[in-house]
């Protein structure tokens, strides 16, 4: 098992993977269809913000790792690792056929003898679907689900550090699988297919709703004019068992809601707790405006800064950020909205808006806007400014 290839081998988790492989020697290919991003990465550039990705890139980049837009790469290959994206529709149910659409179109180019691994979170059961349409069309299959449990920007820590789940449609694709991820994870934890879906959903939605937690104590305390911060700090200092009690933040992202609601499409609409934390994660862009208003009164025609617009501290990801949902309320309320983020392209420097501004929101706590602190009322959920 010395080839492998990524499908989605230029996405968030796609390529630091592909990169942690092709550091332990195997030869890596990463198949994407976004051209611009094979592009960049075969000139050794990050498509995205990932911490010492870059660095192992251009050290592997021309030795054994290759980006391509060409998916009859997947011939020839040992391994194939399917790592594309996995929405939730309008009514927040899994777009299970935007998972299937992706395998169906590399079907023809897929054969018996390779080990077939899918690494993006999947609806509960779809596994055991895809291993009975491959080996329907192949006469046996050898497909594992490997699910992906890094954290964002810090993947290639944790590719590492982190236990594998590892679950297949029989001992033999599990002896591979395990072999394979045994070379850069510490421990593999054997699971059935549709258990492992669901360990994956249960972990994203466990964060959400302790995130949902947080946030809807910030709004009780703060709606009473307390300090929640000063609370928080009062409930977790030497307390062992508030340890990890998170601080309140905007929870948005690509994965944590989508997950929540995948596990809540699984029961079936049952999973009354994870709407709630639906609710109040959600809730909390119009409950921070509301913040603002208490401050500074009607916010029409008033210049409102937003400070980061990326879902997570330190990063360049916009996808699914609530930053855009403040935006869309301040706009409903005829603020003029500037944004800013040191991530992302801006209108005007940081300072020249903080002069501008006649109220400021914090959308995302990066570490430049620790070293700051605005002249005009602000709102920032995230305990970062003091009080
Ligand atoms: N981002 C995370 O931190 C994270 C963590 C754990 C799990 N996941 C899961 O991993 C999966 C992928 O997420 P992501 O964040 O890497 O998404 P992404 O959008 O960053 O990457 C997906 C990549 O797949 C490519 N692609 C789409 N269709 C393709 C096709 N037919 N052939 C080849 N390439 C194709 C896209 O161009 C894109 O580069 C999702 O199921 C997600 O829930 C994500």
């Amino acid at each position: 098992m010395n080839k492998i290839c990524i499908i989605g081998g230029c996405g968030h988790v796609g390529l630091p993977l592909g990169l942690a492989f092709a550091s332990k020697s195997f030869f890596v290919t990463l198949v994407d269809l976004n051209s611009s991003a094979v592009e960049k990465v075969n000139k050794g550039e990050l498509p995205f913000k990932e911490e010492g990705a870059e660095e192992l890139l251009k050290s592997l980049i021309s030795k054994n790792v290759v980006a391509s837009v060409d998916i009859t790469q997947v011939k020839n290959q040992d391994v194939v690792i399917f790592v594309t994206g996995t929405p939730v529709d309008e009514h927040h149910n899994p777009k299970i056929n935007e998972v299937l659409k992706v395998i169906r179109s590399y079907e023809n180019l897929l054969s018996k003898e390779q080990l077939i691994i899918l690494r993006s979170t999947l609806f509960p059961g779809s596994t055991e679907l895809i291993a009975k349409e491959l080996e329907s069309l192949l006469g046996e299959a050898k497909v594992a689900f490997c699910p992906e449990r890094i954290l964002q920007g810090k993947a290639l820590e944790e590719i590492f550090t982190l236990p594998q789940i590892v679950a297949a449609n029989s001992d033999k694709a599990y002896n591979q699988a395990t072999e394979l991820f045994s070379k850069i994870s510490p421990k593999i934890i054997r699971i059935e297919p549709k258990e492992a879906e669901i360990v994956k959903l249960m972990t994203n939605t466990w964060r959400y709703l302790e995130f949902a937690v947080s946030n809807a104590f910030y709004m009780i305390a703060e709606n009473d004019g307390l300090d929640f911060y000063k609370i928080l700090n009062a409930i977790k200092d030497d307390y062992p068992r508030a340890k990890h009690f998170p601080s309140a933040g905007l929870a948005a992202g690509p994965c944590l809601f989508k997950d929540t609601m995948q596990l809540s499409a699984f029961y079936e609409n049952n999973f009354f707790l994870g709407q709630s934390a639906m609710l109040v994660n959600e809730g909390l862009p119009n409950f921070l405006v509301q913040q603002l208003e208490k401050k500074i009164g009607n916010l029409s025609e008033k210049r409102i800064a937003l400070l980061g617009m990326t879902f997570k501290a330190n990063n360049d990801d916009t996808r699914e950020s609530l930053s855009f949902k403040i935006k869309k309320i301040l706009e409903f309320r005829m603020a003029k909205v500037i944004t800013h983020d040191p991530y992302l392209q801006n209108e005007m420097s940081l300072q020249e808006t903080l002069n501008l501004a006649n109220g400021v929101i914090l959308g995302t706590p990066h570490n430049e806007y620790k070293k700051i602190i605005p002249a005009v009322p602000y709102v920032d959920c995230w305990g970062i400014w003091p009080r």
